[in-house]
């Protein structure tokens, strides 16, 4: 979703915003823009990407130092030019970049226009602008104070960067519920959506808080409060993610590098956390609330998209390995439905990016009712990640392409151990039962591994399935969440119509749908629910659907049934969603390229979904 950058410092800021921008662009955005001073104020922005921006830019302009730029995903007035930010205010001397939603842009608006106040775009970003405009005008007060003032009458969500150019030497940056993110190099300074912008300059970091107002200048930088006007002691923090992790290390894709990495990302994930031999994960954050878990009669699993179907299969291996009830919720649904939570209630929130504003919304929720919440993020320094009583980190590194894959199987991961974890505190779990789970968690790397070998052989599949417009997933127990989950990886990627369905239900409904025309996936690992799968490929079979299949070695039942079979190691029943994921993300991928679509940035979709 929406990115911003900003540069101020002896450098020329063209370039440090350019770059920044393309490495935000796997956020999701349709269109650019960029602003530059150096006495006067340039302004370049367009719909489309990062690239067509480049070619606006006058070769002779000057070289300024101070600039903001932006990445936008469209949410007041369609992707356009004129509705691409920087957004300047009617007297030009304010110029803004904002991520997020103002909600009562249109009493503003209206006030505004009273005022003599007119609108070339159709944004609520422009409107902001003006109102500061107007608030500096009417209180007659520095840019800070007039920013601070406006931010007050605001109702919505923000992250903006201001510059003007009757202050020259300053930026501006304020944030409620977007992220922000200031970089401190030597003697300049950066405003990044996350630090990938300016990773290359600095990892030195403070991350913005909600409501919190920064005034960025060559002496340093101020932090104040926005509804207090109240001095804030920055905390700066010394990232450890390097440049490699954020660049595509010879893929031609990004996703393909991340789906790639998944034997590395679990390893991370599993690290110093898994002792089998001795019956234990040690996870701090779980210690933290372990007096929660012991008495927790419930858990509430709250995510948004792929994170919310990790929390399906938490759902399963939770209740399966420490007999507590789970329920897992989207968090967009319950936020707004006034959910019963108890105050023994354990809420696991779960988010790669650490920013989905929806699960950001339902934590605070959770924890007015008094319930503990714990997080699964992948992003360090996040907003859900400092938002949760405790948590842990899933330590899958950067995940770059909009469709999640790595992030997926390390939350999956992070849930196995904190089921084991539950299971040991609630004695549900024997001893042997544990470590046999264990270890067997410690081999899904060099499993995973073994199934990245079938890449080629996926990729020919891939061939059949690129000419259908419609697909259905199905698998039952563990592997259900794995249906929809691989039908959602289909749908993001190659624009295929997909839908994930347990098994047994097809017959109250889509097998209606299914003729020659209509490929199945079916998800048949070994154990489990193995026998009543093949029954379901019969049904499937009986009416000349065309079934692609990944089930274990040698399973020449499902063979003879299906057009195409993958072949997967072995694992335990519970474990086998960290399997079953692989070949659906090689096939999603595959049949994307065939389709000769934008994998990693997939139309309409936002890698962090800032906005409600
Ligand atoms: C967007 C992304 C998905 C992601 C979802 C939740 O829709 O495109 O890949 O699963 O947001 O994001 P989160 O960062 O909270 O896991």
């Amino acid at each position: 979703m929406c990115g911003i950058v900003g540069y101020l410092g002896n450098k020329e800021a063209y370039p440090i915003l350019i770059n920044g921008l393309k490495r935000l662009e796997y956020r999701g955005y349709d269109s650019s823009g960029i602003a530059l001073f150096n006495g006067d104020m340039e302004i370049y922005k367009c719909k489309g990407k990062v690239e067509r921006l480049e070619s606006l830019k006058n070769k002779d302009s000057s070289s300024a130092s101070l600039g903001i730029g932006h990445t936008r995903w469209a949410t007041h007035g369609p992707p356009n030019d004129k509705n691409a930010h920087p957004h300047v205010s009617n007297n030009g001397d304010l110029v803004i970049v904002h991520n997020g939603i103002i909600e009562n842009v249109e009493s503003l608006r209206t006030l505004l226009i009273e005022k003599n106040y007119s609108f070339k775009s159709d944004t609520d970003t422009e409107v902001l602008v003006n109102f500061i405009e107007y608030v500096q005008k009417e209180e007659k007060v520095s840019l800070e104070e007039a920013v601070r003032l406006s931010l007050n009458q605001v109702i919505g969500a923000y992250a903006i960067s201001i510059i003007s150019k009757s202050h020259p030497d300053v930026m501006i940056a304020a944030r409620l519920g977007s992220p922000l993110v200031l970089g401190l190099g030597n003697k300049e300074f950066f405003i990044g959506s996350d630090a990938t912008p300016f990773l290359d300059h600095t990892k030195k970091v403070i991350y913005l808080e909600d409501g919190e107002l920064a005034r960025i200048s060559k002496q340093g930088i101020s932090i104040r409060t926005i509804d207090s006007d109240k001095p804030v002691d920055a905390i700066i923090h010394q990232l450890q993610m390097d440049l490699e992790s954020i660049e595509k290390g010879g893929f031609e894709h990004f996703m393909l590098k991340e789906i790639y990495e998944q034997p590395t990302s679990i390893q991370n994930t599993i690290r110093g956390r898994l002792f089998p031999e001795k019956n234990e994960i040690k996870m701090a954050g779980l210690e933290m609330i372990s007096s929660n878990l012991k008495v927790a009669n419930r858990i509430i699993i709250l995510g948004c998209g792929t994170s919310w179907h990790a929390g399906l299969v938490g759902e399963y291996l939770i209740e399966e390995f420490s007999r507590v009830p789970v329920e897992v919720e989207y968090a967009s649904e319950f936020r707004y439905r006034n959910p019963v939570i108890n105050s023994n209630d354990v809420v696991i929130a779960i988010s790669q990016s650490g920013e989905t504003a929806d699960t950001l919304a339902a934590i605070k929720l959770a924890k007015e009712s008094g319930a503990c919440v714990f997080g699964i993020c992948n992003v360090v320094g996040s907003s859900i990640a400092r938002e949760t009583d405790a948590g842990a980190f899933t330590h899958a590194g950067p995940e770059i392409g909009v469709a999640s894959t790595k992030a997926f199987t390390a939350q999956v991961t992070v849930l196995a151990m904190m089921a084991l974890y539950m299971g040991k505190i609630k004695n549900k779990l024997t001893k042997t039962k544990f470590r046999e789970i264990a270890l067997e968690i410690n081999k899904i790397p060099e499993k995973i591994e073994s199934i990245l070998k079938l890449d080629s052989a996926i990729k020919t599949i891939s061939k059949s399935l690129k000419g259908f417009n419609n697909s259905l997933f199905l698998g039952r127990g563990f592997n259900f969440p794995v249906a929809l989950e691989g039908a959602l990886k289909l749908k993001e990627i190659s624009y295929i119509h997909a839908e994930g369905y347990p098994a047994a239900e097809m017959k109250h409904g889509p097998i209606a749908l299914i003729d020659k025309k209509m490929p199945i996936i079916v998800i048949a690992p070994l154990g489990g629910l193995y026998e009543k799968l093949v029954s379901n490929i019969q049904e499937v079979k009986a009416r000349k659907g065309k079934i692609i299949s990944i089930t274990g070695f040698g399973q020449s039942e499902v063979k003879s049934l299906s057009d195409a079979v993958i072949e997967i190691p072995d694992t335990l029943d519970c474990l086998s969603p960290m399997l079953t994921t692989i070949p659906l993300q090689l096939l999603s991928y595959h049949v994307a390229v065939e389709r000769g679509c934008n994998v990693d940035q997939p139309r309409n979709l936002a890698k962090s979904v800032t906005v409600e």
